[in-house]
């Protein structure tokens, strides 16, 4: 039984929905059956944030290096998407949820470029939950693209190198227009980023589920979240009780 603070939510939830493939082998059946079940999952976890008030979902959906995949098997996921686009499309609007893309979505099939571009225009006022959908996304690719925008602005004279902040690069990534995840989740049992929010993830707390994407529920998702409150976060300082380090006086010995 996981008991979760609502006071202490991670505002920002990131997750690396893994494990769709391996689902279906082990039931003997073609990937793509548990790419379809895996958004089930994707409908539940969904509906489950938005009734605790996070602030924004960011879901790893298609990777730029899952283009190498079979064709057959990108053309699957490809069709989910557009399905799951147009099916939930309803649920989305009535719960004013934000629905966007991040990463190369020019990639995309027209088809589902069009769906995706068109909830995101009706849903982009709404101020329930950003749910960001990573598709063609890949954490060093977006890095590079904001490179490349300061790299020509300095060549155009309109920065400086020393222009070249943490700020301004920040600001060029799709992926923290809402700021740095807070909790990011894999499930699938492996043990890595796979180059999902590389920049966000500088500080955010890490959770990993041995639980396969298709079999991840609510209750799993709980139990990331209550881990996440356990948790001290300190952002490269010491805890709280010691922010302002050794008392100068003491050390003096006055
Ligand atoms: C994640 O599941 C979904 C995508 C990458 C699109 P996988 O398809 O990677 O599943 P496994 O890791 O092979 O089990
Ligand atoms: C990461 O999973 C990408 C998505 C879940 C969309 P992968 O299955 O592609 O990652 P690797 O190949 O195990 O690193
Ligand atoms: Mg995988």
């Amino acid at each position: 039984m996981n008991t979760i603070e609502l006071t202490n939510l991670p505002l920002r939830i990131a997750i690396t929905m893994d494990g769709n493939g391996r689902w279906a082998e082990l039931r003997g059946k073609p990937r793509i059956v548990g790419h379809r079940a895996g958004s089930h999952t994707v409908r539940r976890i969904v509906r489950a944030c938005r009734r605790l008030g996070v602030q924004e979902l960011t879901l790893y959906a298609f990777s730029e290096q899952n283009w190498g995949r079979p064709i057959n098997e990108v053309d699957g996921l490809m069709t989910l998407l557009e399905e799951f686009l147009v099916q939930e499309r309803d649920e989305i609007l009535q719960n004013r949820i934000r629905l966007r893309g991040i990463g190369n979505l020019e990639r995309l099939p027209p088809h589902v470029r069009e769906s995706l571009e068109l909830l995101a225009e009706a849903s982009r006022d709404h101020q329930g939950m950003t749910l960001s959908l990573a598709l063609s996304y890949g954490g060093r690719e977006e890095i590079v693209d904001a490179a490349r925008t300061l790299a020509r602005q300095v060549a155009a004279g309109e920065l400086t190198p020393d222009d070249v902040t943490e700020e301004r690069l920040t600001a060029l990534l799709p992926s923290m227009r809402h700021g740095a995840p807070d909790l990011m989740i894999r499930t699938g049992g492996e043990l890595r980023v796979s180059n999902f929010l590389l920049w966000g993830a500088a500080y955010s707390e890490l959770f990993f589920s041995d639980i396969l994407w298709p079999d991840f529920q609510v209750e799993h998702l709980y139990q990331a979240i209550a881990a996440y409150q356990r948790r001290q976060r300190r952002f490269g300082l010491v805890s709280n009780s010691n922010t302002l380090g050794p008392c100068p006086t003491s050390l003096s010995g006055s």
